[in-house]
């Protein structure tokens, strides 16, 4: 079966296409023919040594497949996704969604889930609170302006022209564009940010009392989101429930991998974009 690995770090053309025998599942595990995987920015840092991984090392954390002995439509955030094939534990997956095509719902755990813990478990968004989604046209972004709507809260988002309007569909109040506005003065009950952000400029966006979380560094307060299955699940039932929708920006061929993380790099990626084997 096909593999995209890395053998070694380093620039886009470390990741090969490479022929490898299909997993067996050990106990616990399943077997997932693989209908897709995204891509997160976390796979550039994978790839160029600076988060630990043994080699080889096959790329990608979403999944979207069929079990195949059970025929099962399940996702998860897992390893090694990359692949024709791939073996997971059976306690990670959770039922996929009905109501989209299942290599979209590749596009959901690692960016849904992370969004899912800044909303509801850091910044803890209630009705009425005023919240500030900085980097609101990236994957994660995506999610977390629909979910903080969810949550009742009034959507402040920074995005550029190229995502304005997807922002706005998804249900965000106001749209800053950042690339010609600088960030709107606030102060926030919450900010969310999803892009990197000089600390001292963090601090003044928020009121006193409110709170500021981040998933980049070096803004505080940063977490790092953790897999969790329950949230995972609640997730794909307000994606059926028609209450999320999951926005798929582009949808490419797996063995197009090297040249996804070339575009991410140079900035030419917006939203989620799937991989299909
Ligand atoms: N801590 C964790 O657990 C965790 C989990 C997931 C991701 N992350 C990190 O969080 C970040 C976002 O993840 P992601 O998957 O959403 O990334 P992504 O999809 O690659 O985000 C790309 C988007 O970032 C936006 N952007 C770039 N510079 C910006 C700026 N100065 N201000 C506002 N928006 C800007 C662009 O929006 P426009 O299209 O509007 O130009 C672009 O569409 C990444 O650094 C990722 O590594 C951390």
């Amino acid at each position: 079966m096909r593999a995209m690995r890395i053998h070694r770090h380093g620039d886009p053309s470390v990741i090969q296409d490479d022929d490898v025998p299909r997993p067996a599942p050990g106990p616990g595990e399943v077997l997932i023919r693989v209908a897709g995987t995204s891509f997160n920015p976390s796979d550039l840092g994978v790839r160029r040594g600076l988060m630990p991984a043994g080699l080889p090392f096959t790329l990608c954390g979403d999944v979207s497949g069929t079990v195949t002995t059970t025929g099962d439509r399940v996702i998860g955030r897992i390893v090694a996704a990359a692949a024709d094939y791939v073996v997971a534990p059976a306690a990670d997956l959770v039922a996929a969604p009905a109501t989209i095509p299942l290599a979209h719902a590749a596009a959901i755990p690692i960016a849904g889930l992370t969004a899912w813990q800044a909303v509801f478990d850091h910044a803890k968004l209630a009705p009425g609170m005023r919240v500030l989604i900085n980097g609101a046209g990236g994957g994660v972004g995506g999610f977390a302006v629909q979910l903080a709507r969810h949550a009742g809260a009034h959507v402040t988002a920074t995005a550029s022209a190229r995502s304005a309007a997807a922002v706005r569909a998804q249900g965000a109040d106001e749209v800053v564009d950042y690339s010609t506005t600088p960030l709107p003065a606030g102060p926030f009950d919450a900010v969310l940010n999803l892009v990197h952000l000089e600390p001292e400029r963090a601090g003044t966006l928020v009121a006193l009392g409110g709170v500021l979380v981040s998933i980049t560094l070096p803004v505080g307060l940063h977490f790092v989101a953790r897999n969790d299955p329950g949230q995972l699940a609640e997730l794909v039932a307000l994606i059926d429930a028609g209450i999320v929708r999951v926005d798929v920006a582009a949808v490419r061929p797996l063995t197009e991998l090297p040249a996804v993380h070339r575009d991410a790099e140079a900035g030419r990626l917006r939203g989620k974009t799937v991989l299909i084997p």
